[in-house]
């Protein structure tokens, strides 16, 4: 049995991402074409936009991290909720229960053909809880799939100039998200820090791509040529 486990970024979701219905319904058709009696898909799903408008909506009144990440962990499980219903009715094996803990999503994972979940607990994001069920469930990797192309040495959208890369380290990477820790709720990096140090720990190739295009997810899951980058090595 091979699992395939993949971090759908919130931001797929967001109202700025155009065509959203359409990118629901391919990825459903995708999702629906790769599985397969010995291959099975564990997606953990990103809060979005209704996760960074509670988080704002509350961060002036209360000031504590875990509160706040809790209100995100919410709005994961509630994305997660709109994949698992979609998936459902296009006629994919999907667990009607959302895990809301990697133990409990590994079990899942062997009934069912495909387990969507959101959030676990505060002091990370669901890059990080990908990275921690691909481990958990012997994966060969873990796919990240958010909204750039590959990874850039710097944020693109404040130096267009920055370099971007087919292949990087762990240790690379580490250097380029900063140390493993969880300061702020909602604030979005490329990966999950937090996850990068999990990932290095157990040696868990990662496939960093833009998720709008589901064919680099379907690529990165066919195990073909995807753009984006990938993350082994020391
Ligand atoms: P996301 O995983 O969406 O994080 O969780 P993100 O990187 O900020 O957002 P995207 O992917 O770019 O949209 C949203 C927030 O929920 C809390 C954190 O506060 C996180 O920033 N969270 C999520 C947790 O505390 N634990 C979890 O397991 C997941």
């Amino acid at each position: 049995m091979k699992f395939i486990v993949a971090a759908v970024g919130g931001s797929l979701l967001r109202p700025e991402v155009q065509e959203r219905q359409s990118w629901l319904k391919d990825l459903s058709v995708m999702v629906k074409e790769q599985i397969s009696p010995g291959v099975k898909l564990g997606l953990v799903v990103g809060g979005g936009s209704p996760a960074r408008d509670s988080i704002q909506l509350v961060e002036p009144i209360i000031n504590d991290v875990l509160a706040l990440d809790r209100i995100g962990i919410s709005a994961t499980r509630l994305n997660a909720s709109i994949i698992k219903e979609v998936f459902q009715n296009s006629g994919i094996f999907v667990s009607e229960q959302i895990p809301k803990n990697v133990t409990e999503a590994v079990t899942l994972m062997e009934k069912y053909d495909v387990v969507v979940m959101g959030g676990t607990v505060p002091g990370h994001t669901t890059d990080a809880v990908a990275i921690e069920l691909a481990i958990s469930s012997n994966s060969d990797k873990c796919i990240i799939a958010t909204n750039v192309n590959k990874v850039y040495e710097e944020d693109p959208r404040n130096n267009e100039g920055a370099k971007s890369f087919d292949n990087l380290t762990f240790n690379e990477l580490q250097k380029i998200v900063g140390p493993a820790e969880h300061s702020n709720a909602g604030i979005s990096q490329v990966v999950d820090p937090v996850g990068v140090s999990l990932a290095n720990k157990s040696k868990l190739t990662l496939n960093i791509l833009d998720g709008r295009k589901i064919e680099n997810i379907k690529n990165a899951i066919k195990g073909s040529k995807f753009e984006g980058t990938t993350v082994n090595g020391d």
